[in-house]
């Protein structure tokens, strides 16, 4: 069985979709996952009703009751591998990482972000996709380094931008791409992984 810890800052919507497609059995036969934990950041955060409804277990831990970013990360690494986590999914983690978790989890941290990488890492990508006037956008799935926004390219969805958009309607365009290349790249990178020796 491999343990999928997901990190999410607010709807979770691609935490679902990894959840959904798990519990579908989607995936290989010879594929055994479960989502053993969610983990957020803030108490707000929607998707976390979500994962309960589902049996999944969660925790919040708030940022800003650490005083430092090391601290913080340090209280979550000890959260996370409570779980055993064979792959950390980070979906929609509205946080930088130190780069202490980011070697931590090397090899087995995967992360999607809005934007047809290395075109706009960081913020705003929708919006800075317009006013670069760009004619497709789109979402990447890559693993984690140290550099924001970096790592090696799992897969990539491009939806087109049209003569009307906005930022709001060209994100949710690309939004029901991530939900499908997610749950796909963790099943290919988890069968491509070898299974973790457990501890104990
Ligand atoms: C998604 O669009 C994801 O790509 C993006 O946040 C959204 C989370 O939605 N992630 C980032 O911007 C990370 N830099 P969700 O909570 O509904 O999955």
């Amino acid at each position: 069985m491999r343990n999928i810890v997901i990190l999410i800052s607010g709807s979770g919507s691609n935490m679902a979709a990894i959840v959904r497609a798990a519990e579908q059995g989607r995936w290989s036969e010879r594929l055994s996952v479960r989502v053993a934990a969610v983990l957020s950041n803030r108490a707000d955060a929607q998707g976390l009703d979500f994962a309960k409804a589902h049996g999944i277990s969660t925790a919040v831990l708030d940022h800003k009751a650490f005083a430092s970013r090391e601290e913080f990360d340090a209280a979550l690494m000890a959260e996370i591998d409570r779980y055993e986590a064979d792959l950390l999914v980070l979906a929609g983690f509205m946080r930088i990482l130190t780069p202490g978790f980011v070697a931590h989890y090397a090899g087995r941290l995967l992360n999607i972000h809005p934007s047809l990488l290395p075109a706009f890492p960081g913020l705003n990508t929708h919006q800075r996709a317009l006013d670069a006037g760009c004619r497709f956008a789109g979402a990447t799935v890559h693993q984690v380094t140290a550099e924001l926004d970096h790592g090696e390219i799992l897969t990539q969805a491009v939806v087109p931008v049209l003569v009307h958009d906005t930022a709001d309607t060209l994100a949710a365009r690309v939004l029901t791409q991530e939900h499908l290349i997610y749950p796909q790249a963790v099943a290919q990178f988890l069968a491509q992984s070898p299974t973790r020796v457990k501890r104990g």
